[in-house]
Order: C-alpha cells, then sequence, then structure tokens
C-alpha cells in the first residue's frame, strides 16, 4: 500500500435548504462579501437576490462581481481581484457551477497575494513558493460537476498561452462549502448529464490513479455508486430531489478524491481540447473516456473490474480480466443513456491538430500523466486522441 497523507480543512454543510445559513456562516468573517458568479442563471433564478437578502438580514453587505466565464481566464481572475480590493471585502462568496468557484478561488488567494495569476502557473515565478494566504472563502455550488466546492484546485485557463491548468494550493480550500441539493434542481438535462458525468471521471480516476489511497478509494467507490445509481434519473427528471441530492453527495465525495488522488488520462486529453476548442468540460472528457478505459484496463484490474460493476456489470462467469474489459462499455451504455455518447470530431477537433493537442497536454497535465498507471507517453496519447475522434 502507498504512502499517504490526508487533510480536507474545509467545513463541509450538506443538506437541502443549507444556503439559509449562509447569513451566520458569512458573519464569522467579516461585513462585507464579494459575490463572484457567471452571467446570469443565479439572477434569473432569484438565488442571487435570495443570498444578498439572507445576508443583509445579518448585517452584510455585498459587492457582485458577475464576470465569470465558462473556463474562467486570467483576465476574469484579474477582474475580480481588483474588484475585491477595491470594494475592501472581508470575505468571497462563490456561487455557481465549477467555473464560479475556480474563479472564486483564484480570486480569494490572488486578493492577498503578490505577482499576477500568471506568476503561479506551472514553471511560472511563483509556482512552487505558491500564494501568500487567501480571502476566507463560502463556496456556494449550484451544480453537481467539479467538485471545487471543497477542494483546494482552480482551473484557469490563460487564453493566450492556450493553457489550462489546474492550480493546487493550500490557500486554494474553501473556508467552508454549502452544498444544497436544491439548488441544482434548475440545472439542464445536458449540463446535467455533462457535470455528472465529470464527477464520474473525477471518482474513477482518483480510484485508478498512482496517488490513490484508502481514503480516495472510500469516497471514490461511494462516488461511482451513487453516479450510477442517479445520474439518469436526475437529467430525465431534473426536480428528482432524491437523485440531485445523490449525484450532490457524489460531486463532493468525488471532489475530495481527486484533492488527494489526482486525476489521470481522461483529464490530461481533455484539458487540451477545452483549452482550443472551448469545449465543455464534461463533454471533452466523454469523447476520450472510452477509450482510455479500452486501453488502460490491464494496468488495474481489479480496480477496473469494479469499476465495472459499479456501472452495472452483473455477468454471471466472467473473470476479473473480462469484468475489467467490461468497464468500457458499460461506460458508454451510461453515456447512451443520458445522450452524450460524443466524439472529439463532433467537438470540432481534427486530426491535424493531434500533435498539438499532445504537445500541450505535456505541458499542461504533467500531474495527470505522470499519475497514469501504465505508459503514457506521445505515442499512446496520441493513439487516444485518434481513436476518440
Ligand atoms: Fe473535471
Amino acid at each position: 500500500m502507498n504512502h499517504f497523507r490526508f487533510i480536507l480543512p474545509t467545513e463541509v454543510i450538506f443538506g437541502v435548504d443549507s444556503i439559509e445559513q449562509i447569513g451566520e456562516i458569512g458573519n464569522r468573517y467579516g461585513k462585507k462579501a464579494l459575490i463572484v458568479m457567471g452571467g446570469n442563471s443565479a439572477r434569473k433564478s432569484g438565488l442571487l437576490d435570495r443570498v444578498v437578502g439572507i445576508l443583509k438580514d445579518k448585517g452584510i453587505e455585498s459587492a457582485i462581481f458577475d464576470k465569470v466565464t465558462p473556463n474562467p481566464t486570467t483576465e476574469v481572475i484579474r477582474g475580480g481581484v481588483a474588484l475585491a480590493k477595491e470594494e475592501k471585502v472581508d470575505f468571497i462568496i462563490g456561487l455557481g457551477g465549477g467555473s464560479a468557484m475556480d474563479a472564486s478561488k483564484a480570486i480569494a488567494f490572488m486578493s492577498v497575494s503578490k505577482g499576477d495569476i500568471l506568476d503561479y502557473f506551472p514553471g511560472e515565478k511563483y509556482f512552487e513558493e505558491g500564494p501568500q494566504g487567501a480571502l476566507p472563502l463560502i463556496t456556494v455550488t449550484t451544480t453537481s460537476g467539479t467538485g471545487s466546492e471543497a477542494n483546494q484546485v482552480a482551473v484557469v485557463t490563460d487564453t493566450e498561452g492556450n493553457r489550462k491548468c489546474g492550480l493546487r494550493t493550500k490557500d486554494g480550500y474553501p473556508t467552508v462549502a454549502i452544498i444544497d441539493p436544491k439548488l441544482t434542481v434548475s440545472v439542464p438535462p445536458r449540463i446535467t448529464a455533462a457535470t455528472g458525468l465529470d464527477v464520474l471521471y473525477h471518482a474513477l480516476e482518483a480510484y485508478v490513479s498512482k496517488k490513490a489511497s484508502p481514503y480516495t478509494d472510500l469516497l471514490a467507490i461511494e462516488a461511482m455508486g451513487l453516479v450510477s445509481k442517479s445520474l439518469a434519473k436526475a437529467v430525465k427528471d431534473g426536480a428528482d430531489i432524491e437523485a440531485r441530492a445523490d449525484m450532490s453527495l457524489a460531486n463532493t465525495f468525488a471532489g475530495m478524491a481527486i484533492d488527494h488522488g489526482g486525476t489521470v488520462a481522461i483529464h490530461a486529453t481533455s484539458h487540451p481540447v477545452s483549452a482550443y476548442y472551448d469545449s465543455p468540460h464534461g463533454e471533452a472528457l466523454s469523447a476520450v473516456a472510452p477509450t482510455y478505459l479500452k486501453h488502460y484496463y490491464r494496468t488495474d484490474i481489479p480496480k477496473f473490474a469494479k469499476i465495472a460493476e459499479l456501472l452495472g456489470c452483473q455477468e454471471a462467469g466472467l473473470t476479473q480480466e473480462q469484468k475489467a474489459e467490461k468497464a468500457s462499455e458499460y461506460l458508454i451504455k451510461l453515456l447512451e443513456e443520458v445522450d452524450l455518447r460524443i466524439t472529439l470530431s463532433d467537438l470540432g477537433v481534427t486530426e491535424d491538430m493531434i500533435d498539438t493537442l499532445t504537445k500541450n497536454s505535456f505541458e499542461t497535465m504533467k500531474g495527470a500523466i505522470g499519475n497514469t498507471k501504465g505508459t503514457l507517453e506521445y505515442d499512446e496519447m496520441y493513439q487516444l486522441y485518434k481513436e476518440s475522434l
């Protein structure tokens, strides 16, 4: 068994209507909050007004930064930091999906750190040293996808350098994560499917990674089981609160699992696709995942056999190896069930771009590549892309 360390400093508050607690929680950290969010969905749904109202009842003033884009960029982070400083806020609230969570983390730590967000990218000036702290951060997730609400990773895209990087720092941990499954009921089916599959890949990748530990295995197995049980239900009936609660829990568990277990080849190959094509994360992952399972199940037969079982394989008389081989097939069944059987070609990727994507992955996703069991050099990755077209 690997040596391992496990720490999770984020206070997790889980349950239907737990959002009501945001005022008393916010009170611990000060009297002025910066709410970090994207576009309009929290406005349209009335969630923003509700949060601002709950805070106001506790005497907390809110400033709003609503410029977060999907795949948030370094520009977005700079804009949020400027507003946090201008408004002299005491703490940050990340409100929305994974992009809002990630942006809020980077804004929280860049608000008290030297230099520019780009200085903290892999290989840059302050990458090794890391940030110098962070403003207190409360994350409120409205999707079940990235698991970002309770881990230390902030994924930020440098558009000029075509780099989408997961910045990992102890200062990225939210102080408190409020996970209220009711906030996810309005997520449309396609996004429920894509984000729910991201949950599955987080759990699956952490489970088969080199850094897996008994802690991350527990979280990953539970998360995969919950996705298998409830994702299709949540896609078909968004108001199914039991299914939504299962997905919210799976999301948080899977996010905790990758915090320590990390991701592997599926995320390594999909980040460059999102960086170049701005593809939704869950879709880029789903284009590559079956190919990865097909080629890598031999790297850990017992674990891939367990994945096949968790995805519904109950065929009698199979050896462990035969069962492991079926993991890809059962994943495809799930993808079809939630209408997300997709190829890289569907996302606009052409064969002449594979060399660029492969090289980009080796520049930006070294951690996930090194965390993949088996051989994952240029040729293997090129092949993963090619077979996923
Ligand atoms: Fe992800």
